[in-house]
């Protein structure tokens, strides 16, 4: 993983699964009832730590992905996060807030997630030294979004909110990159060795929107990463990022690979992105559900799809709590042989 990283390409490529840890384990959904919620799980070292090892238990992963969330962020801000079961995350929405937003202290934040760092530092030692340890955090838009509307689902409510009060989001989106880039820095000191930016809500901006909330402090999360002294290799998801905004965001960023979308095609992806840029993805999820002949075609295609660089092979979204576990490891089996 390491190795194509830093733009070699290897073959077969290394393979990991967006949200490899979670509830489509039953070991997972055991562990998760020993917290008394899902942000008190995030926060128990000895149980994250847990969950990020059961996946590479069962299936020979070349890579692991620290257990947390992307709105533990927020949560470390002081704008309290919870879940409603079987719904999803709640905040309490900035929209609805008049007059100016209290936002919280980046530094004060990262001091509150520490146990975040500490699962890092315990995975260190429990992992095998051939399997990358990657931290992770959300792109600031998409966090921004669970902010502004206090849950996922529809996201017109904050263009509007980036319309109608340009100056508070940018603000937002600044607290956000300084946050996020002592989150990610921390997490590369405890041992990640490359980290991933989910930046899941690309999608549906139109151009300088996309520059306002995504390209803009992408970059300015990039520069500051450098800054801190973070040299680790930082994977670039801006899921649903379309046509020209997607090779922008590969071009002008900063980032040092791409993760690609399932709906994205691997030669738009290479021709858009800056020559030898590594690329992850992008197998349909839908499809490790259907498991069998459609699996093995669809994880071919794929392979095959991407072999002309180097390559991460991944899902191009998360695995789905339908997806029985013996399709991963047939996927795993595919690739590897
Ligand atoms: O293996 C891993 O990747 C584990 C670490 C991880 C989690 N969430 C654990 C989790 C990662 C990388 C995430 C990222 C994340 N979280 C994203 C970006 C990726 C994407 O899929 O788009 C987003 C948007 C979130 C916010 C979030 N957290 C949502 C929308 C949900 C699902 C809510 C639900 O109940 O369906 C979560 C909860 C969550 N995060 C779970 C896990 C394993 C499931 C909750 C549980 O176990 O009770």
């Amino acid at each position: 993983m390491l190795r194509v990283l830093a733009g070699e390409r290897v073959d077969p490529p290394p393979v990991w699964i967006m949200r490899q840890a979670g509830r489509y384990l039953p070991e997972y959904r055991e562990l998760r009832t020993r917290a008394k919620d899902f942000m008190s799980f995030c926060y128990a070292p000895a149980l994250a730590t847990e969950a990020v090892l059961q996946p590479l238990r069962r299936f020979p992963l070349d890579a692991a992905i620290l257990f947390s969330d992307i709105l533990v962020i927020p949560d470390g801000l002081g704008r309290k996060v919870w879940f409603v079961e079987g719904e999803g995350p709640r905040l309490e929405p900035l929209i609805d807030v008049p007059g100016a937003w209290t936002l919280g202290e980046p530094q004060k934040a990262v001091e509150r997630l520490a146990p975040v760092y500490e699962t890092v530092d315990r995975l260190k030692t429990a992992l095998p030294a051939d399997v990358a340890l990657i931290g992770f955090a959300g792109g600031p838009w998409t966090v921004a979004t669970y902010m502004l509307q206090g849950e996922g689902g529809d996201k017109d409510r904050c263009r509007r909110a980036a319309y109608q009060r340009p100056a508070d989001v940018d603000a937002l989106l600044a607290v956000l990159v300084e946050t996020t880039a002592l989150h990610l820095a921390a997490q590369v000191r405890a041992g990640a060795e490359c980290v991933q930016i989910f930046e899941s809500w690309s999608e549906g901006l139109p151009e300088p929107l996309f520059e306002q909330v995504i390209l803009k402090p992408t970059t300015a999360l990039m520069k500051r990463l450098r800054e801190l002294g973070v040299t680790a290799p930082v994977i670039g998801f801006p899921r649903g990022a379309g046509g020209a905004l997607l090779g922008r965001y590969a071009r002008e960023t900063g980032v040092t690979a791409l993760g690609v979308d399932t709906q994205t095609p691997a030669r738009f992806a290479r021709a858009e992105a800056p020559k030898g840029m590594p690329l992850q993805g992008n197998l349909d999820p839908q499809l490790l559900i259907v498991g069998g002949a459609a699996l093995e075609n669809g994880v071919r295609h794929v392979v095959e799809s991407f072999r002309d660089g180097p390559h991460i092979f991944n899902l191009g979204h998360g695995i789905t709590p339908q997806t029985p576990p013996e399709h991963v490891a047939a996927l795993v089996k595919a690739i590897k042989g």
